[in-house]
């Protein structure tokens, strides 16, 4: 089961060019794991769905004790630590490593992934364009599992789109040209209106990124020859430890019923995840929609970024927007964009705040 896993894993980041170092360890760990090798003693007793991505789990361990210079073997195969060794050759040390420091991998593996990836704000702040000329209200943006909190900041990154720049232009973190097709008939006049005027996150077990470990954390998660991606979130990071914003230790359904027990009327309240619907059990998804469906106040949206319900073929992501009131009269979300898993590219589905 777990090779399977891994072993699924290294052929989607194969097909899709991702990760070559990954696509060799997770290869090699999955016969490992078939072996009933280190891989799997390190998995014994947990029960590894696929859901809670065992394979991430165990390479952002092994990526955390790497860049915190605890396998500096390890470390001449991982460019995120300056190393260019051929990924070819890296099984072998890694597995020693896996021995040699088990107790730290498995108690790190246990953890719930954390990939905080502002790029999936290029599809956030488009949504947030789209309800803010529907409703033409400043935004209050409460944000659930929001991990470091570092997309809290979706306007204070700059976007060029059909060559215009649009958010902060002047951000060090910049996206080039990621939609295809646009949310509002006008991005930059939209663009000019939206406010966001309050913004606020939980996360079970929220990351600081202010801190030497919090980053460090945050780039484990990271691909680690992705140097895009790294500085990605080092400058995300950056920005939020500039405009910070107090994300609460909490399970998402109980804070976001507090949150929305102080309904404002004079703003759009934004609900907003992005990939943490699988980490839920069923209780507390069923205890987030409960509090979504009985909030008071003003109009109110929850925007997910999150897998179709079935898997698409290319491994993209939907947006999808719910209101209250209702927007369409169906009950159902509606789909605004598909995007990439980490965002960038982002397709339009729709092209006006009154579709
Ligand atoms: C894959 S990360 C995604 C982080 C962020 N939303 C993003 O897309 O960049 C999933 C996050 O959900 C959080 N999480 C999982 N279950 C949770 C719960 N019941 N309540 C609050 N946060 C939760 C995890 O701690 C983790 O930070």
């Amino acid at each position: 089961m777990i090779g399977e896993l891994f072993r699924a894993r290294a052929a989607e980041l194969q097909r899709g060019g991702r990760s070559r170092l990954y696509v060799e360890l997770m290869r090699e760990a999955a016969d490992d794991a078939d072996a009933g090798g280190i891989v799997a003693a390190i998995f014994a007793g947990d029960p590894a769905t696929p859901a809670s991505v065992p394979e991430l789990r165990l390479l952002a361990a092994l990526h955390h004790l790497v860049l915190s210079g605890g396998a500096p073997e390890l470390a001449r195969y991982f460019p995120s630590a300056g190393g260019d060794a051929p990924p070819q050759d890296a099984w072998a040390v890694a597995r020693r490593t896996l021995a040699e420091h088990e107790a730290f991998i498995r108690e790190r593996a246990r953890r719930t992934v954390q990939t905080n990836e502002p790029g999936r704000c290029v599809a956030l702040y488009g949504g947030l364009l789209w309800l803010s000329e529907r409703h033409r209200l400043p935004i209050r943006l409460l944000e659930i599992g929001a991990s470091a909190g570092l997309n809290l900041n979706p306007d204070r990154f700059a976007y060029v789109v059909d060559g215009a720049p649009l958010g902060d232009a002047r951000s060090p973190l910049a996206f080039d040209e990621p939609w295809t097709g646009a949310p509002v008939t006008d991005p930059p006049a939209a663009a000019a209106r939206l406010r966001i005027v309050e913004r606020a996150g939980c996360d079970q077990a929220p990351i600081d990124p202010t801190s030497v470990d919090g980053r460090l954390e945050l780039q484990s998660y990271i691909w680690p020859d992705e140097p895009a991606r790294l500085a990605r979130v080092e400058l995300a990071a950056s920005i939020a430890a500039r405009h910070p914003v107090a994300i609460e230790r909490r399970g998402a359904a109980a804070w976001l019923l507090r949150r929305l027990g102080a309904p404002r009327a004079d703003v759009v309240t934004v609900i907003w995840q992005s990939v943490v619907d699988q980490y839920l059990e069923d209780a507390e998804r069923a205890a987030i929609r409960s509090a979504f469906a009985s909030a008071g106040g003003g109009p109110l949206a929850w925007l997910t970024l999150e897998p179709p319900a079935a898997a698409s073929e290319d491994g993209s992501f939907e947006l999808r927007c719910h209101e209250r009131p209702e927007g369409n009269g169906s009950g159902e979300s509606r789909l605004l964009a598909r995007a990439g898993y980490h965002g960038p590219p982002v397709v339009w589905a729709v092209a006006s705040p009154d579709a």
